[in-house]
């Protein structure tokens, strides 16, 4: 008896302003796998050979780690990537969910042996950012806290109103190089700044009063540092504000710029036609959050 299934899991977009290493949303755009038993460990994209090396693939790498921690040995399998619209090194969490995509596989042939609490565990130890995991998991909003014994988290809200601009630019920005640029202390003031500010953010998007976004969301921790990073970012975020959105905000590391607003389609032509005054290519897209986080389905015994 073999087992054949379906795994996905959506991008994430983290920080979202001032919840530095702590906030982050799932976003739809989808990694999408098909997965079954074979008699020798197999990656392909759409049916042709996988373009990225299995020592750099995070897919195989979180089966390895689940099958680790499980102490079990799983069969041998492949899996068939039908679908991946998340751009790699861009801020929208593509390790994340790889990383995801490999537990939930991992988990799926051992029979389900881990609650989503672990999962989300195994995740975090793995990634190193609960920010961009944890959503990728359950989808929405999520607030994440954690040292080396607890890890806590918690669900904001449906946002439903709300739509993602997503501006994603041809040029790549690794999370290394975009840590690598930050400080190492703070002014008490910053982190007070920041602090007061994610808490009165969470409650507006909790009480959908988006009155005041574009002040809650101005971090003073790794926004600053990074905009030197992301050719063009005060650019567009200034655009963005003349355009009449609600803020803007870094997705992740960058550098994708994420702008928040009502649904607005003269706004996404306007910044369509801001972006294709600049050097760099930049493609815009109106999205919503996921809610549905990672799934396995379709899973049948043949
Ligand atoms: N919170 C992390 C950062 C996300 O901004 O560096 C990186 O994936």
């Amino acid at each position: 008896m073999s087992l054949r299934f379906k795994v996905r899991v959506p991008a994430t977009s983290a920080n979202i302003g001032v919840g530095y290493d702590c906030l982050g949303l799932a976003l739809d755009y989808l990694l999408e796998l098909e997965v079954e038993e074979s008699d020798k460990i197999e990656f392909l994209e759409n049916g042709k050979p996988f373009s990225i090396p299995i020592e750099d693939n995070y897919i195989f790498e979180a089966i390895k780690f689940t099958e680790k921690y499980l102490v079990k040995n799983l069969p041998s399998y492949k899996v068939n990537i039908i679908r991946n619209d998340i751009p790699l090194a861009r801020g929208l969490g593509s390790s994340s969910s790889a990383i995801v995509a490999g537990i939930l596989i991992a988990n799926t042939f051992a029979g389900n042996p881990l609650s989503i609490d672990k999962i989300a565990e195994l995740a975090i130890k793995m990634e190193g950012h609960p920010d961009n995991v944890v959503p990728a998991i359950f989808g929405g909003m999520v607030l994440t806290a954690h040292d080396k014994e607890n890890i806590v988290y918690s669900t904001i809200s449906d946002t439903e109103e709300l739509c993602f601009y997503v501006m994603i630019p041809d040029f790549k920005l690794s999370t290394e190089r975009a840590r690598s640029v930050l400080p190492k202390s703070y002014l008490v003031s910053d982190a007070i700044n920041n602090m007061s500010k994610l808490g009165l953010l969470v409650n507006a998007f909790n009480k959908k009063d988006y009155s005041n976004l574009r002040f809650l969301l101005g971090d003073k921790i790794h926004q600053p540092y990074r905009f030197a990073l992301i050719n063009n970012s005060e650019k567009i975020f200034a655009a963005s504000k003349e355009y009449g959105a609600l803020g803007e905000y870094i997705s992740g590391a960058g550098p994708t710029l994420i702008s928040l607003n009502y649904d607005n389609d003269e706004f996404l032509e306007n910044m369509k036609q801001m972006l294709d005054t600049l050097e760099d290519k930049w493609t815009i897209e109106k999205k919503k959050l996921n809610l549905k986080g990672a799934e396995v389905y379709d899973e049948e015994i043949f």
